[in-house]
């Protein structure tokens, strides 16, 4: 009979979450994590909020099966569209969130003009209203959407040309707007920092929400802690070879195997 492990769950479109999953990992050492990339359905940027509800309780309720007791949607999208119904759903579960930090951004820009980068799905989002409203008054917020560099990351190579040119075209109109704080409202996003670092300039601040997510996490999390064996599961609903590919490439975790998981 299976037996599920207590372990905080993790999730992400893709290979994004990965950066809040390396921040979980130095700062709860000692807890189970089990990651699930929606590989076969990313980008959710790209999709209807419908859609992005759908695939998070449908994730939600297997990562659960699991033996989750701590949910992580290490996702700004799937926040910006589903971090209610999953709490909905499950009222009694934690459940940690990842969005735009409008609020650090605009206090650490100096002249008041501060940049997003997002999936056009969050920037649409009501959430994402209301963070501007709330916290963006004080300056001057250029939200841009990134269609297709979610996609573009994805595939695996981090130097190539093209996505280079990608993160060209989003960074300029930033640029132009002489931003002088730049928040990557997408977890993909750090995967290429240095790509948008050199196109936005070295004087750009360049921030990012992973750090803060995992301390919330490590506040909430009362599940128990393994000094032997705290385990990590990685799993993916797309092609586990390419994920374990890229984790042993990108974050050089070698010894991780990935699973396929139906979900
Ligand atoms: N990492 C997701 C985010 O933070 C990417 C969403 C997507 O798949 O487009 O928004």
């Amino acid at each position: 009979m299976f037996d599920p492990q207590p372990c905080i769950g993790v999730f992400d479109s893709g290979v994004g979450g990965l950066t809040v999953l390396r921040e979980l990992r130095q700062q709860l050492s000692e807890a189970r994590l089990l990651y699930l990339a929606d590989a076969a359905h990313a980008p959710y940027g790209e999709k209807t909020p419908d859609f992005i509800v759908q695939r998070s309780l449908a994730i939600g309720s297997w990562l659960k099966e699991q033996g989750a007791s701590l949910l992580v949607v290490a996702c700004n999208t799937a926040t910006a569209h589903a971090i209610h119904a999953l709490r909905e759903r499950w009222p009694d579960l934690p459940v940690v969130g990842t969005e735009p930090g409008i609020k650090p951004a605009v206090q650490a820009s100096r002249n008041g003009r501060v940049g997003v980068l997002a999936t056009p799905a969050t920037l649409a989002s009501a959430r994402y209203r209301s963070l501007i409203e709330r916290h963006g008054a004080s300056a001057q917020v250029i939200s841009q959407p990134c269609a297709g560099l979610v996609d573009a990351i994805e595939q695996g190579e981090l130097h190539a040309p093209a996505l280079r040119r990608l993160v060209q075209e989003f960074c300029a109109p930033l640029r132009e707007a002489g931003v002088d704080t730049v928040l990557m409202g997408c977890t993909h996003y750090p995967l290429v920092r240095p790509l948008i670092q050199e196109a936005l300039g070295p004087d750009v601040r360049l921030l990012d929400v992973e750090t803060a997510v995992a301390q919330q996490a490590c506040r909430l999390w009362t599940g128990p802690t393994t000094e032997c064996a705290p385990g990590l599961r990685i799993a993916t609903t797309g092609v586990p070879m390419a994920l374990q590919r890229f984790v042993s490439t990108a974050l050089g975790w070698r010894d991780v195997p990935v699973e396929s998981a139906s979900v």
